[in-house]
């Protein structure tokens, strides 16, 4: 998919990957990109930056009447979405002892929206004959977050079920990515590095922390060769296969580098 003309929704619009893809679109040429957040002002922002081809929504995506009013209204406004990004995400910072009102919303948020969003839009574009569905997932929907449990088991969740939708869809015209990004200076992140985290420390030792225009950009060139997996950081690639080859031995070197930034 290439963005000219295209009319594209980002949820998570405000923050710090989709904020960045907001404006990326609207740079490639875009007609229309809607903001999508839950943080309305803050997503009000983000279009006004952008230009009249933005337009700001409120959404929270783990309520599904809302998302599927935003794809009718989109869709009545602007004639159809072209491209719909599932990238709103959540992380909870812990593990099994976190409650499970975090394990809940997590997977509200990380995986029960992008179920919402392509039930909402799938039936157009598949009149249409053609769209393409970008869920932001996680390098750690293939491999793992250390220090945050319900994260990765979400965020795998979110990779089974857009790999999914690729094999379903891919021959009706249909085209789905997962962008796995590893560390990527945004809030989310940057929170976790400040106050010293083990898990973003990790994060941090794995490979390099890329800028959310980093990101928009690997995702620009992932769209355009309809790439189902789009990894701004190409060593994932590397830990996945190495993961898959010998689990044992990939875990044992995971541990060891915690052992080493916990010594
Ligand atoms: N930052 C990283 O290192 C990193 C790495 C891999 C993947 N990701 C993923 O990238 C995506 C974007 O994260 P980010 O780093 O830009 O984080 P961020 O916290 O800067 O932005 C997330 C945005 O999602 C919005 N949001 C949260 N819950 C919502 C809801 N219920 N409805 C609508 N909007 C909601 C927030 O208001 C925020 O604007 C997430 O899915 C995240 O899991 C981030």
């Amino acid at each position: 998919m290439n963005l000219t003309d295209r009319i594209a929704v980002v949820t998570g619009g405000a923050g710090g990957i989709g904020a960045a893809l907001s404006r990326r679109f609207a740079a490639e040429g875009a007609a229309a990109v809607v903001v999508a957040d839950l943080d309305a002002e803050a997503a009000h922002a983000v279009a006004e930056g952008i230009g009249p081809v933005a337009h700001a929504a409120a959404l929270d995506v783990t309520d599904e009447a809302q998302v599927r009013a935003l794809v009718d209204d989109t869709e009545r406004r602007f004639g159809r979405i072209d491209l719909f990004c599932a990238n709103a995400g959540v992380t909870t910072g812990g593990g099994v002892e976190v409650d499970d009102a975090a394990w809940d919303r997590a997977w509200r948020v990380n995986v029960l929206a992008h179920v919402y969003s392509a039930r909402a839009v799938l039936p157009g574009m598949l009149a249409r004959g053609g769209g393409h569905l970008l869920h932001t997932c996680s390098a750690a929907g293939v491999l793992t977050a250390v220090g945050d449990a319900a994260y990765t088991a979400t965020k795998h969740a979110s990779v089974g079920f857009a790999e999914w939708l690729a094999i379903t869809y891919r021959d009706r015209g249909i085209r789905v990515s997962a962008l796995c990004p590893q560390g990527v200076d945004t809030p989310m992140l940057a929170d976790g590095i400040a106050e010293g985290h083990l898990g973003a420390r990790v994060i941090a030792a794995s490979g390099a922390v890329l800028t959310p225009d980093q990101v928009a950009e690997a995702t620009i060139a992932g769209l355009a060769e309809e790439r189902f997996l789009i990894l701004p950081h190409p060593e994932v690639a590397d830990y996945a296969r190495r993961r898959a080859e010998d689990p044992d031995g990939w875990q044992a070197g995971l541990r060891k580098l915690v052992r080493r930034l916990t010594a």
